[in-house]
């Protein structure tokens, strides 16, 4: 399959793994790149700039396809050095960086001048358009049905994805909800040039995480996942849990009132515990609607093929028999 974005990040399938604290590290961005997607390392999973340094160096030995790195701008209070990684991240011949969170506005100049593709995700078309006219190259467009952080919008993506067809000139790729083939086709007849994945792939033989994640994943349904933080403004979607059950009743009972430190200790610091040691209820996690479409634990590579040739199959079969 050819489409702007396998042209734009030299791949050869236009399957993206989106960046995720404490999953992408050398061996999934690796795994992914080597099914002939694009595989993303999560920039601040990474304590220093070094440590970023040493997993992109891993990277290129794992692999000799191109590879990105995630940078996610984080929320007022959080201050990473981030010229720093993104220095480590031109130094390392990285030439793809999916941006999140604020706008990469004030970062984009280095990476420009390095040639690196800018990606940058959002939930909106607003955001969208502001990343198209301050000069990324392409969008990630993240629905409300996303793990992670879908915004405060709540636009799914059967509305966004074509509004964001009608309005963007740079390519733009379908983020959140996304698992299967028929997606990608559907992705691609809404007016996309690939997908992003994040869920998904953390369900495959390679992702560095616990197996329980893995089980937890393959075991729930769509209905499994619940939306937290919603009275800060900073919406996560995660899965339920026993934490989440407790971080919901707390939110209930503070309403207007609540503060991030009412809930930190079920939200902060739990990645490691939860993606590394597989406490599964130590606290929230962030996790997609996709987890109903998710059954097995195929290797990259097998779920990359899976999705291109079944996208393809749909066109030819399937569409092609309306005609
Ligand atoms: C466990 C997990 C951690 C994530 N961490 C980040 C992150 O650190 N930065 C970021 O930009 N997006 C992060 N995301 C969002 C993904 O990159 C991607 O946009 C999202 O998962 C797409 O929705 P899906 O899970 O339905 O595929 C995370 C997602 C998950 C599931």
């Amino acid at each position: 399959m050819k489409t702007a974005i396998t042209e734009m990040f030299e791949i050869e399938h236009p399957v993206i793994q989106g960046g995720m604290h404490y999953v992408g590290f050398a061996e999934m961005a690796a795994a992914v790149s080597n099914a002939g997607g694009l595989g993303i390392i999560t920039a601040l999973t990474q304590p220093t700039p070094a440590d970023l340094a040493k997993e992109i160096a891993r990277c290129h030995e794992m692999t000799d396809k191109p590879f990105g790195v995630n940078l996610t701008f984080l929320p007022g209070f959080a201050n990473p050095p981030y010229d720093e990684y993104i220095e480590a991240i031109v130094k390392g011949g990285v030439k793809a960086v999916e941006t999140a969170g604020r706008s990469p506005e004030a970062y984009l100049p280095p990476m420009k001048e390095a040639g690196i593709k800018v990606i940058h995700k959002c939930t909106s078309v607003r955001h969208s358009l502001k990343a198209e006219r301050i000069g990324c190259d392409a969008v990630s467009v993240d629905g409300f049905e996303c793990g992670g952080h879908p915004g405060e919008d709540d636009i799914p993506n059967m509305i966004l994805l074509p509004r964001a067809a009608e309005e963007l000139k740079i390519p733009f790729v379908a983020s959140g909800g996304i698992g299967n083939a028929d997606q990608l086709a559907a992705a691609l007849a809404l007016g996309a040039d690939g997908v992003n994945m994040g869920t998904r792939f953390i369900a495959t033989v390679e992702a560095p995480v616990h197996q329980n994640v893995k089980d937890a994943i393959v075991a729930a349904d769509e209905r499994d996942t619940r939306l937290i933080m919603r009275g800060l403004r900073n919406t996560e979607r995660v899965l339920n849990n026993a934490a989440v059950e407790k971080i919901v009743a707390i939110e209930e009972e503070k309403g207007a009132d609540l503060q991030i430190t009412d809930i930190m200790d079920l939200v902060g610091g739990v990645y490691p515990k939860v993606m590394q040691e597989g406490d599964m209820d130590i606290g929230a996690w962030s996790t997609g609607m996709v987890v109903g479409l998710i059954h097995d634990i195929p290797t990259c590579k097998e779920l990359v093929e899976r999705m291109v040739n079944g996208a393809e199959e749909t066109i030819r079969g399937r569409l092609a028999s309306f005609l």
